[in-house]
């Protein structure tokens, strides 16, 4: 039986307390926040946890095999090193920290002890994402020519991080999982209209190579929710809007005929091509009880994550970059 500690019980530590309470072959030991108001009201929900407000005591519990951290960003970096120096393997929310530097830290450290580092990309153990996943693989859309993702609404402001470190880890980890890469480069635009220093609205154009580039559109001001992703290929395309109740994913058989031989090309021939739309069937699970377990597993049986401390890594770097070119509004950085 893995022990978990959970620090951390604001907004999302219910549910990582929840989720892992429910996992196989774990059970949550302990709940650490700063907050005594939020640990009476993790008490009340579970009674028979431990509770504490010191991360120390945390740390000296030998029964505590791992912990996870759904603290403030600014705050994950501290608490993932003190955990795995003391031998803890770690779970943490994303973005696994705020800089580059910590983050590769984090990584090495986690290696040299041996021990489970895991970031929460929560998309990637979602059945949506899963099936996109399939379906990218089996070359079924050819060559990817394009990624538009929309993550926007009436957003929760956070008052650490702008909107491209709260919201873009979500759809960045996606295509990362899809594509398997870091892009090239990428240019940022963002502004800030509720707060001066914190960005609520931002664009980021990645450029992955091979022809592909990705635009995505994060936003915490917009009077309507959209969460939706366009992958466009060669062959097919697929549509992912993640509000639909059923029918998350769409593949469209439709597109352009790119023109073939000399000839065709000169005369810059392209035919458009309009066939069936196909809605995969996708399975009715929890993506956080599906990370859950997926730590808890690792943990048990020493394996590495899907989305271990480098794939947590990669995203801080562009989140890094996509800050850098906000600074000067487009700006190339290249990774
Ligand atoms: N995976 C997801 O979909 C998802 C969704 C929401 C939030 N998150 C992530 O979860 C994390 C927490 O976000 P939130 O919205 O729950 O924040 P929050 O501010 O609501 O809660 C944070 C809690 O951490 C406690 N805390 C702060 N520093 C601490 C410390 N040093 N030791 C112990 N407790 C401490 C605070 O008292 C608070 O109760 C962030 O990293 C965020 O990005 C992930």
């Amino acid at each position: 039986m893995i022990h978990v500690a959970v620090i951390g019980y604001g907004y999302w530590g219910p549910n990582l307390v929840r989720n892992l309470q429910e996992a196989d072959g774990a059970r949550v030991a302990m709940v650490c926040d700063q907050s005594e108001e939020r640990l009476a009201r993790a008490r009340r929900r579970h009674p028979a946890v431990e509770m504490t407000t010191s991360f120390d005591a945390v740390l000296a519990n030998p029964a505590v095999h791992a912990v996870a951290i759904a603290t403030p960003v600014r705050t994950h970096y501290e608490l993932a090193r003190r955990a795995l120096e003391a031998g803890k393997h770690v779970l943490v929310e994303k973005p696994l920290t705020q800089r580059v530097e910590e983050a590769e830290e984090l990584c090495a450290l986690a290696e040299k002890k041996g021990l489970v580092l895991m970031v929460d990309h929560i998309f990637v153990y979602s059945p949506p994402v899963q099936k996109m996943k399939e379906i990218v693989d089996s070359g079924r859309l050819g060559k990817l020519f394009f990624i538009d993702s929309v993550r926007i609404n009436l957003g929760l402001f956070q008052h650490d991080v702008n909107v491209v470190w709260d919201l873009a880890p979500h759809d960045l980890s996606i295509v990362d999982h899809l594509v398997g890469r870091l892009p090239r480069g990428l240019s940022a635009f963002g502004a800030t209209h509720a707060n001066h220093d914190i960005e609520d609205v931002a664009y980021l154009n990645l450029d992955y190579g091979d022809g592909l580039i990705a635009n995505f559109h994060v936003n915490w001001l917009s009077p309507v929710k959209v969460r939706s992703m366009i992958l466009g290929g060669s062959e097919q395309s697929l549509i992912y809007n993640d509000l639909e109740v059923s029918e998350k994913v769409k593949v469209y058989n439709r597109g352009i005929s790119i023109a073939r031989t000399q000839e065709e090309r000169r005369q810059i021939l392209i035919s458009y091509r309009s066939g069936d739309v196909w809605a995969p069937n996708v399975a009715n699970t929890e993506a956080l009880a599906g990370m859950a377990a997926h730590f808890v597993e690792c943990v048990a049986q020493g394996k590495r994550p899907l989305t271990d401390g480098q794939a947590g890594l990669r995203i801080v770097r562009i989140l890094d970059a996509a800050q850098r070119s906000i600074k000067t509004q487009g700006g190339r950085v290249m990774l």
